[in-house]
């Protein structure tokens, strides 16, 4: 497909997720002859760079990823779109700068405006690209792309989603959540709607329960700013876990059209069963690293990294147990659990079934009891997909035991792009399939703040785990058995 030609404005360019994926996913679309062949890329910050510089900064952060293997003449094409602009902060004629840049000729009509800031600047920004007639859609259509978290609870979201509304109409907002444009998240859906076999058995009569994970070996890096406020249940659990909930547990849509997508996401938010404030200790659990070892080396505690306030509680480590209270799913557990500097980078879904009805061969199994079988999906680094079935032992005697069917699908020569790109293409291309419509950011809020309210009251207290482990023992307490526990590797 032919894309439009159009002119991308990033705020906050030269700030971290702009180093880390957007730079180096719009440079991947340019190896792949991806990126549209007119688009003009304007980087706005705080600081200020000549030309020269910022396109020295730029082809360093390429060459610190591809090395001396870098493809120069994608290069070269990529640093001749690049424009940068300071905007210093309380410089109010930035704006009236910026609008004449961009109305002046060179600069491709068509839109987008990436918001790569902390998320308490987004309204301020927003309001002054309005004011500044940058919204407005003649000639060309605008479009902004929203980072997450989308507001801090509810109200907030809310009160975000009004001021966006003075200037923008809701098919120009793109509410970017990045795990929805990572291939293996969109795996689930094709491994759910494209394969008969599974349908059958997805319901309560045979699933036990689901665990959703994303574990991490990092701390939080420089982001104490960022981090202090947020936590794990905002950072990772409202946004991208409950994400990957919708695709596990949602009905088959209509079609893959974007609002029928949503519909069905949105409804399975709408069925969990709210969280009480009496039942948070039931269902929710909270954690902090303290120091510990990680690949070998000593790693400081969560109180000793740099910014954090240091009788913080904010969590690093977050557990939750959700019911989904539909037909498909009464009675299920949904367990998502995060986590920083934990034992191992993995996000994964592990879907338990149930134990057969008459358990014959439970006596025969090396391990003493029964095995219930496993489907794994593993999301990354991982991105495979293993069945756990139980098979008989070769030998005289009738003794079973746990085989793993283990298919990676991912094929050395398979294009490899970050979610970032395919998410940027889609912002293009004006297809809002993988951006959260307001409802379903809405209905995520409604699960998660009332374990936000719990946690913000009881600030006397955090249950600590070291770095590198695999978090607080005090999280089996959200099983309902014995025989429930964490899947950690796949
Ligand atoms: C971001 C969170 O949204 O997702 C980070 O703010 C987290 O804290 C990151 O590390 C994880 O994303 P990915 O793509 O690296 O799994």
């Amino acid at each position: 497909k032919i894309l439009d030609a159009c002119t991308l404005t990033i705020f906050g360019v030269g700030g971290n997720l702009s180093q880390r994926k957007l730079i180096p996913a719009l440079f991947r679309l340019e190896m792949a002859m991806r990126l549209p062949e007119q688009l003009v890329i304007l980087g706005c910050d705080i600081a200020v760079h000549d030309h020269d510089a910022w396109i020295g900064f730029v082809a360093g952060i390429l060459h610190g990823i591809y090395q001396k293997d870098i493809d120069e003449a994608a290069l070269q094409r990529f640093c001749r779109r690049w424009h940068y602009l300071a905007i210093p902060p309380g410089d109010d004629a930035a704006y009236g700068r910026l609008a004449e840049l961009l109305q002046g000729g060179g600069f491709p009509p068509n839109m987008v405006y990436y918001m790569a800031v902390r998320p308490a600047d987004y309204p301020a920004i927003v309001d002054k690209l309005g004011n500044a007639g940058l919204l407005r859609q003649n000639g060309g259509w605008r479009r902004v792309v929203i980072e997450k978290p989308f507001g801090y609870d509810l109200l907030s979201a809310q009160t975000l989603q009004s001021s966006l509304y003075k200037h923008l109409d809701e098919p120009q907002i793109y509410r970017i959540d990045h795990y929805l444009g990572k291939g293996t998240v969109q795996n689930v859906m094709v491994f759910r709607f494209a394969n008969l076999l599974l349908e059958p058995l997805w319901n309560h009569h045979y699933i036990d329960h689901v665990q959703i994970t994303h574990s991490e070996i990092h701390g939080i890096e420089n982001r104490a700013d960022y981090y202090e406020g947020a936590g794990a249940l905002r950072d990772m659990i409202q946004s991208h876990l409950l994400q990957l909930l919708t695709l596990v547990a949602m009905e088959p849509p209509v079609s893959l059209s974007a609002e029928h997508l949503r519909d069905e996401k949105v409804k399975v938010l709408k069925s969990i069963r709210p969280i009480t404030q009496n039942s948070v200790h039931a269902h929710a659990f909270r954690g902090q690293y303290s120091d510990g070892i990680v690949e070998g080396k000593s790693v400081p505690g969560y109180l000793e990294e740099k910014g954090v306030a240091p009788e913080s509680v904010t969590e690093t480590y977050a557990a939750l147990k959700l019911f989904i209270d539909n037909w498909r799913w009464a009675g299920v557990p949904f367990y998502l659990r995060t986590g920083k500097r934990l034992a191992e980078n993995s996000s994964a879904i592990c879907i338990r079934f149930k134990n057969p009805p008459q358990d014959l061969l439970h006596r025969n199994n090396h391990q003493g009891h029964s095995q219930p079988n496993w489907i794994m999906l593993g999301i990354q680094p991982n991105d495979c997909l293993k069945v756990e079935l139980q098979v008989k032992v070769p030998g005289l005697d009738l003794l079973t035991r746990t085989l793993s069917l283990d298919a990676t699908y991912h094929k050395d020569n398979d294009d490899d792009f970050d979610a970032y790109a395919s998410l940027l293409l889609d912002v293009m291309q004006g297809d809002h399939s993988l951006f959260l419509r307001m409802d379903e950011v809405e209905a995520a809020w409604r699960v998660v703040d009332p374990v936000l309210k719990v946690w913000a009251m009881e600030r006397d207290f955090i249950n600590t785990y070291p770095a590198g482990s695999w978090g607080p023992r005090g999280t089996y307490r959200l099983f309902d058995r014995d025989d429930q526990f964490w899947r950690h590797s796949l």
